[in-house]
């Protein structure tokens, strides 16, 4: 009999932790790959037939053999080096572009890439889920894969319970080849009862007790490293400030110009964020007693600036010029800022990647109304082509526009 017990308290390890491996492999399968994708790929690659930076990776596992693809990916340099045609090719084709190396990744995390590829080419015949494909790419967040997890934990806790149920019910009918007074009396018990009661007794068994923290862990450890490669994008940062100054109150209720306050914006690469002298214009005589303004006055005294927090903050690797898109291109603040003019707290909408500012330079015709500088370039596009003048046309794709 003891020996029967460990017996079914190994297989019952055994089974928990075939359940949680299976269960986690899968969802990393999808969602792994998926996170690498979106987090690197994504600000080149569509996983259509579309052109980004680079090609379209839809069909990428029948155009090549998948040992191709993981060295090219370590090092897309060495293997152009290597002379090897189809990279060649392939890198000519694409104006000598350089995509970048990612010798870290193991063979079977870009595996797991592709797979996350090649099961976008599938959901793209359901017409939604190719709506969301096609607009999709970075921006988008993580929402999708967030969504497999969840369906990935339920049904993980619904295998759990039905194994739970399982050795309840093998329990109980070991009981009954057992004929003793005592197992007769359990006999009276109705099934349901003798479920639940030897469910508690598994709770209080060690190596369910085990099993359960295994999985946990196994589910932590998970979560961690999804959070961890979303570090650096920072779509819905909305820091607290020093003083509590609102856009709602200044931008929306008082309509004061956000150019009264962001001197550059027009003009320059940066729009500036205001000197304490410029809210002295007004609060010098508005609400001086107010304990938020007088911590401008102790600014002033102290001659120490204002310390906000910076909300929107690019690398320094990228360049960005206000003057160029909201002079010159005709943008609003809206475009890329969302309602300033609303918020009480300064919230980063945009997700400030480069995927973010290529998918709009695709997107978005160039504003050569009334700007002599594009007449010329309006009239060549236009004998070439019928498709309006984009971004993408005055070299809003090349590499060192963005880049020093
Ligand atoms: C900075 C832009 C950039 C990034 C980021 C990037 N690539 Fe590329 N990729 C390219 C370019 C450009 C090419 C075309 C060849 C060339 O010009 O070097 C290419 C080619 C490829 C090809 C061959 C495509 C074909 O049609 O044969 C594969 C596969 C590929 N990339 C996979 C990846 C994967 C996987 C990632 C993410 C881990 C990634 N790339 C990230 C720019 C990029
Ligand atoms: C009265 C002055 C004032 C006006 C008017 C104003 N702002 Fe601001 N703005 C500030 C100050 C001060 C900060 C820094 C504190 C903060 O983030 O709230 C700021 C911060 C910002 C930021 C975030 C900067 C960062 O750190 O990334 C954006 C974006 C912004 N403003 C846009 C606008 C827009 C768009 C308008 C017009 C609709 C506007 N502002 C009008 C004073 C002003
Ligand atoms: C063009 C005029 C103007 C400028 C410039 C201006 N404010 Fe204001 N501010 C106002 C008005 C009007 C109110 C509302 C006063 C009221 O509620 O009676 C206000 C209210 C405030 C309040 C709320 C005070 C409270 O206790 O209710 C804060 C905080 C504030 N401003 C901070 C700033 C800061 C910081 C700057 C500079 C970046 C600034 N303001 C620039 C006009 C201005
Ligand atoms: C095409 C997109 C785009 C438009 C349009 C735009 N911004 Fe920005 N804004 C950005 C980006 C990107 C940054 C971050 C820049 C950086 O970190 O170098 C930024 C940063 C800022 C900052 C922080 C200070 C700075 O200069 O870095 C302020 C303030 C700001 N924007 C205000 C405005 C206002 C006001 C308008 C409208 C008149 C506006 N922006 C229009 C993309 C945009
Ligand atoms: C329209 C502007 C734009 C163009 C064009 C552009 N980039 Fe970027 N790139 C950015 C911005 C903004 C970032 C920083 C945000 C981010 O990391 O996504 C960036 C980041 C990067 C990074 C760092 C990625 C990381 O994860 O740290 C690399 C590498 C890169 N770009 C390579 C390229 C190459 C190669 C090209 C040309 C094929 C290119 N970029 C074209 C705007 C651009
Ligand atoms: C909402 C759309 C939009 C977003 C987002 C956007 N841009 Fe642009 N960008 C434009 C437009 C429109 C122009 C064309 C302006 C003109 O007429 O010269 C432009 C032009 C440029 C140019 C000059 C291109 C050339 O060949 O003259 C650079 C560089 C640039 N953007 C960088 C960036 C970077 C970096 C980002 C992301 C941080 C970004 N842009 C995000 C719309 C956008």
């Amino acid at each position: 009999m003891t020996i029967m017990k460990r017996l079914k308290n190994v297989s019952l390890m055994a089974i928990l932790v075939f359940f949680a491996s299976v269960a986690s492999v899968k969802a990393q399968d999808n969602a792994e790959g998926e996170q690498i994708f979106k987090n690197n790929c994504s600000t080149c690659h569509a996983v259509t037939d579309e052109v980004v930076v680079g090609p379209g990776l839809k069909g990428i596992s029948q155009r090549r053999p998948i040992e191709w693809i993981v060295t090219w990916v370590h090092n897309p340099q060495a293997v152009i080096a290597s002379g090897d045609k189809y990279a060649v090719d392939l890198y000519n084709k694409y104006n000598k572009a350089q995509m970048t190396a990612y010798p870290g990744y193991s063979a079977a995390q870009i595996t797991s890439v592709i797979a996350y590829i090649d099961a976008q080419v599938t959901a793209v015949v359901a017409p939604v889920a190719g709506a969301v494909v096609a607009g999709a790419a970075p921006a988008a967040g993580s929402s999708n894969g967030g969504m497999m997890q969840y369906v990935m934990i339920a049904l993980l806790g619904v295998m759990v319970l039905v194994l739970v149920a399982l050795l309840s019910i093998v329990s109980s009918l070991t009981k009954l080849s057992t004929i003793t007074p005592d197992s007769i009396e359990g006999q009276k018990i109705p099934l349901l009862q003798r479920i639940a009661e030897n469910g508690k007794k598994l709770t209080a068994n060690s190596a369910f007790k085990t099993g359960a923290a295994l999985l946990i862990t196994l589910l932590i450890g998970k979560a961690t490293l999804d959070s961890a490669y979303g570090i650096g994008i920072h779509q819905g940062y909305a820091p607290e400030q020093p003083i509590q100054f609102s856009h709602k109150l200044h931008a929306g209720q008082y309509e004061i110009n956000c150019t009264y306050c962001h001197t550059g914006v027009y003009k320059g690469k940066g729009a500036n964020i205001p000197s304490a002298n410029i809210c002295m214009n007004c609060h010098n005589a508005i609400k001086r007693e107010s304990p938020e303004i007088q911590k401008i006055y102790r600014s002033l005294e102290k001659d120490e600036p204002i310390q906000w927090v910076r909300v929107h903050n690019l690398p320094d690797l990228a360049y960005f010029n206000h003057a160029q898109h909201t002079n010159v291109g005709g943008l609003e603040c809206t475009n890329c800022h969302g309602e300033i003019a609303k918020m009480e707290v300064v919230q980063q909408r945009s997700s400030l990647t480069m995927g973010w500012c290529i998918d709009c330079h695709r997107k978005t015709e160039v504003n050569a109304k009334g700007n002599a500088y594009y007449d010329k370039l309006v009239e060549l596009h236009n004998s070439e082509t019928k498709e309006p003048l984009k971004v993408q046309n005055i070299g809003g794709l090349e590499c060192s526009k963005c880049h020093y």
